[in-house]
């Protein structure tokens, strides 16, 4: 039975540990993973543009001795020359694997559901799993653990935050997330990371004043408007520019480090001297997506 990887909220602590540890090991140890993906072949189908994900993937499959395909969208949305279930089982006739950049959550599902191979979600309007997953490499790396580590998303709830909920809560990271009001995350999938949290000890919080975020041990950010979000900077830059990542917000918190997905705006959702900062863990979560997704590969297509 072929598994997908489309969210982890359906994920097992024990098994999402595994992969983090995974991850750490190909990590480590490169060359006992370099024929894993030998012989084997996988479609990156991106409909939204991207820089840290087509190429840590593309790289990443290299690495581990597989060949990827890349397709954009060429002319918009993917659904336009003919229908994603159609497009999904014909890529699968071909290729071990689909690595699919979409705008809507149910675009993959319909993919997962055509294609007899596994589907890797490489960010929707709903999540952005890879990413969760190298941003706790990143904190396992800088804190040797993630339970009882505590993670404060300050920003817009998005993708980026609905996967740091979902995977920090199956890893015991506690996570405080401070929005502005009408910009909160999904409350479906921050009641799962709290139903989560309830087995794994972390403890999940929602404000929106970001003294919430005091004691925390990490500030993240991301872009105040995702990709496929076309309000203007101007009508929402009042409403967010009081929950500004800069130094003020780190001493206020008392905060070790800041993490930021990337594509990055500097002096708007975060501060450019905060990012060039001893504080800034940014390049070392964009080195992880690589070692991250090749974990998840290893899992889903290694032998
Ligand atoms: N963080 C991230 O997914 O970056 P890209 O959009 O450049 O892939
Ligand atoms: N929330 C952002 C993440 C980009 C990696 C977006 O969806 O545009």
């Amino acid at each position: 039975m072929k598994q997908d990887l489309l969210t982890f909220a359906e994920w097992s602590p024990e098994d999402m540990q595994k992969l983090l540890a995974l991850a750490v090991e190909i990590k480590q140890s490169p060359a006992s993973y370099a024929n894993v993906l030998a012989g084997k072949s996988v479609v990156a189908l991106f409909e939204k543009p991207s820089l840290r994900t087509r190429v840590s993937f593309d790289i990443g499959i290299n690495r581990l001795g597989g060949h990827m395909v890349y397709l954009d969208s060429q002319a918009g949305k993917l659904a336009g020359r003919e229908d994603a279930v159609d497009m999904a089982a014909n890529l699968a006739c071909w290729a071990d694997a689909i690595v699919a950049r979409v705008y809507s959550h149910r675009t993959l599902e319909q993919f997962a559901k055509a294609a007899k191979v596994p589907v890797i979600n490489a960010l929707c309007d709903l999540y952005h799993p890879c990413q969760g997953l190298a941003d706790y490499l990143t904190v396992f790396e800088r804190f040797g653990k993630t339970q009882g580590v505590t993670m404060a998303y300050v920003g817009d709830g998005n993708n980026v935050t609905h996967s740091l909920l979902i995977v920090g809560a199956l890893l015991g990271c506690h996570q405080v997330v401070v929005t502005p009001e009408g910009h909160e995350v999904n409350q479906d999938i921050f009641a799962k990371a709290k139903q989560i949290g309830e087995v794994t000890g972390a403890q999940i919080t929602q404000s929106h004043n970001f003294a919430a975020a005091k004691g925390a041990d990490v500030i993240y950010t991301d872009t105040w408007l995702s990709m496929g979000d076309d309000t203007p900077l101007e009508i929402i830059k009042d409403k967010f520019m009081p929950y500004q990542v800069n130094e003020a917000m780190m001493a206020a918190t008392g905060a070790s480090f800041v993490m930021h997905c990337q594509p990055a705006h500097r002096d708007l959702e975060i501060t450019g001297t905060l990012i060039d900062s001893a504080e800034s863990l940014l390049m070392q979560q964009a080195e992880n997506r690589m070692h991250g997704q090749n974990a998840i590969l290893t899992h889903l297509l290694g032998s």
